[in-house]
């Protein structure tokens, strides 16, 4: 199935690990409905890993756990769909899945069409015990195959971290989306080593196959299954804001039915997700800025219809200030152009001038700007 923007919505991992049930799923989806989240974009609720059985039917196929889903998983589409949502499940590209649960290898056509007639929208496709003999290609492929062939429009999220150069044949599989980085746990520390994984792997990412910088840790605040220490409101801000400004898929990993004003600030600002959801999702450009330490990080993005979004991450605990000659973004004084530009947190508005954009920075913070292209 082809996804033409980052993917977003909702996946029960980073919070809730195996203690996933029916009711749980239910209230999840009852109030991504009433907090409007399908409105912003948030679209896709997502059952991870532990939701079947230890063992398959004696007709190979794969049963949901009927303590934790006493109704079957149909039931479950049927209400996520009830409640204007797609459905996601997740499986395994090898015998079993990261926690011990029947992966689909060598089950890859049976369980693509479980998943279908159980109503599934999304399926996340893991790495876990792989075969050592047939290389990971072969086998997304045939996930790829299966899912293209089963009767029903299912997004193929692909989840092998990046390894075995997955970069380099995602595009053949026919995944939408590919985890280009490992597991994300909710400390400031994981979220740096996750941006920095992703550093060489941007000119892979674009139209219809995004590179997915795993799931989000906002509004965790160190709570649930990835939550360590946590994170400040400030921390969940700019590591959102490189999620959408990455053009990753956005998947909130938090207890929805529990977030703050704060998280709901953050996971719906509506320009941010515009910058993620441009229609041409061209990648994401890293500046050089003027050298003020490897924890500035300076972005640049060209989007639809000539705006640019330039964005500034300051992922060190002290202030910073970043600084940009726009020649970098393609706008030297001699073409008699400079930017206009709107910041999108605090609503700042400035025009640059000298070519050279400016902007002080506390710690952790970040400026997201988008720019229009004007006269001088
Ligand atoms: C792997 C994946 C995670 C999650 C777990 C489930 O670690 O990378 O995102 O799906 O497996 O066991």
């Amino acid at each position: 199935m082809v996804k033409l923007t980052p993917p977003m919505g909702w996946n029960s991992w980073n919070t809730f690990g195996e203690k996933i049930n029916e009711q749980l799923i239910f209230e999840t989806a009852d109030i991504m409905a009433e907090k409007g989240l399908p409105e912003k974009g948030y679209e896709y609720l997502v059952i991870d890993d532990c939701w079947s059985l230890r063992e398959r039917d004696q007709n190979e196929r794969l049963v949901a756990d009927p303590e934790k889903f006493p109704n079957g998983m149909k039931a479950v589409a049927d209400y996520v769909h009830s409640k204007g949502l797609k459905f996601g499940m997740y499986s395994c590209a090898g015998n079993l899945t990261c926690a011990g649960y029947p992966g689909s290898f060598e089950h890859e056509f049976l369980d693509a069409q479980t998943f279908a007639e159980w109503g599934v929208d999304f399926l996340k496709y893991d790495y876990c015990y792989h075969s050592p003999i047939i290389p990971g290609r072969y086998l997304y492929r045939r996930m790829g195959l299966a899912l293209e062939n089963c009767g029903r429009d299912i997004l193929f999220s692909a989840c092998s971290w990046g390894a075995d150069e997955t970069h380099e044949w995602i595009k053949s599989t026919g995944a939408a989306m590919w985890r280009s980085t490992g597991d994300i746990f909710d400390t400031w520390e994981s979220v740096k080593d996750l941006v920095r994984q992703q550093e060489k792997l941007h000119p892979y990412n674009g139209v219809g196959c995004f590179n997915d910088m795993d799931m989000l840790i906002v509004g965790m605040y160190g709570k649930g299954n990835v939550g360590l220490k946590g994170c400040s409101d400030i921390q969940y801000r700019t590591h959102f804001s490189i999620w959408a400004f990455m053009g990753s898929p956005l998947m909130i990993g938090c207890d929805v039915r529990d977030m703050n004003q704060a998280t709901m600030d953050i996971l719906c600002n509506e320009e941010i997700i515009r910058i993620n959801q441009d229609p041409v999702c061209r990648q994401p450009v890293k500046l050089v800025g003027t050298w003020a330490g490897e924890d500035l990080l300076l972005y640049s993005r060209q989007l639809a219809g000539g705006d640019i979004a330039i964005g500034m991450f300051n992922m060190s605990g002290e202030k910073a200030v970043a600084r940009l000659n726009l020649d970098e973004v393609g706008l030297p004084f001699s073409t008699g152009k400079t930017l206009s530009c709107r910041e999108i947190w605090t609503g700042d508005t400035f025009r640059v001038k000298n070519a050279t954009m400016i902007r002080e920075l506390e710690p952790y913070d970040c400026a997201v700007i988008r720019a229009k292209v004007v006269d001088l």
